[in-house]
């Protein structure tokens, strides 16, 4: 059997559950990591079986890694995507993909260069309470919907953003409690709806001694003209679950973190409870690499079969872009249109 080679850059919080993961894929073995802090990176070689490299070079060199993991803070992404495509290697990137637009454009231009393949992570989507979801909203069976709210209300405590010093500032997370945490209820919500039309931002920094927002409200139009809220918050204490809220035609449907907590929808029966897996409200890395997996295997698949991996770069941009939408809404106290 083909064992695809899998390669990690950055190796703090999430690293180590991408490692998870690749560990529990048959066919697929980690190879090497590289950590611009090669003590790091040497710890982490050593736990989990495989080569460190001191260099990002000798790293991308390694002719057994097919596959690289960007785990490093978020403003590294895109450069280290450029660098990995440059070596022709798919990509498995942490969410944000990027930051900014310029850096998403240039993200772009080296991924369609290079020909190589990229998955976004955005393990939500993989969940089986949104798999549910989102077939019945395309197959019509939630009818028009009217309203889509999220909430997120999560608690990080100030020793989280105190740990690593990217965590909180413009340059590193490229925003708060939106692009950093609430990512993953834009990209659900934009997916379930086919797209935001426009957005009307009020961002603030209510408790934490950060740079970007702890807290934002959004007023949302989608695409299939449903209107609702996003809501992201990381100063809840001491952390709740995610709330997704759906009110349509034919009935509601609410979900709370993973699991669905309602569905009332006529000539449905309410489908079985979703098992969760994510829970994330008071702890940044209480969840399991199941979804994780999944989306390592999507991308496995994708190049197996040369197709498209379900969250590509395209599908990676569309929360990014969402979210600088809502910073440029906060800063002009405008709505603005996607
Ligand atoms: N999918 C999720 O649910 C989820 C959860 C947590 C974090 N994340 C994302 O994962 C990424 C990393 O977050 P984290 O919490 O693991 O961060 P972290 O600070 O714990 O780890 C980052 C690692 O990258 C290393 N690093 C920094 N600069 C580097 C460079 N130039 N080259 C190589 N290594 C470098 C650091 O030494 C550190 O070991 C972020 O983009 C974050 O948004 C995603």
């Amino acid at each position: 059997m083909k064992k695809h080679g899998f390669g990690l850059i950055g190796c703090g919080a999430i690293a180590k559950l991408h490692a998870r993961a690749i560990l529990d894929i048959e066919n697929a073995e980690l190879v090497a990591v590289y950590d611009y802090n090669y003590e790091f990176g040497k710890k982490f070689a050593e736990e989990h079986g495989c080569k460190a490299y001191k260099t990002l070079e000798e790293f991308l060199a390694d002719t057994n890694i097919e596959i690289v993991n960007i785990c490093t803070p978020s403003g590294l992404h895109y450069e280290q995507i450029i660098s990995a495509a440059n070596a022709k290697k798919n990509v498995i990137v942490e969410k944000p993909i990027v930051i900014t637009h310029e850096q998403m454009d240039k993200a772009i231009k080296a991924v369609e260069e290079n020909k190589i393949k990229i998955e976004v992570i955005s393990q939500l989507r993989f969940t089986y309470s949104i798999k549910t979801l989102k077939a019945a909203i395309d197959e019509g069976k939630l009818g028009k919907i009217y309203i889509a709210d999220y909430r997120m209300k999560w608690y990080r405590s100030p020793e989280y953003y105190a740990q690593a010093g990217w965590r909180g500032t413009w340059a590193m997370d490229g925003g708060g409690a939106l692009m950093n945490q609430g990512i993953h209820g834009v990209d659900m919500m934009q997916y379930l709806m086919g797209g935001v039309k426009s957005v009307t931002a009020d961002c603030r920094t209510l408790k934490h001694n950060i740079e970007v927002e702890d807290t934002a409200n959004i007023l949302v139009e989608y695409n299939n003209g449903a209107i609702g809220v996003i809501q992201a918050t990381t100063v809840a204490k001491p952390g709740y679950n995610r709330k997704l809220e759906i009110h349509a035609e034919k009935g509601t449907v609410i979900l709370s973190d993973d699991t669905i907590e309602v569905w009332d929808v006529d000539d449905m029966e309410k489908p079985e409870l979703g098992v969760s897996m994510a829970k994330s409200g008071s702890s940044a890395m209480s969840f399991s690499e199941y979804h994780h997996r999944l989306q390592f295997l999507d991308l496995i698949d994708a190049i197996e079969n040369d197709r498209r991996p379900l969250i590509d770069i395209y599908e990676g941009k569309k929360p990014v872009d969402i979210i600088l939408a809502t910073y440029e809404s906060n800063k002009t106290k405008t709505k603005v249109n996607l």
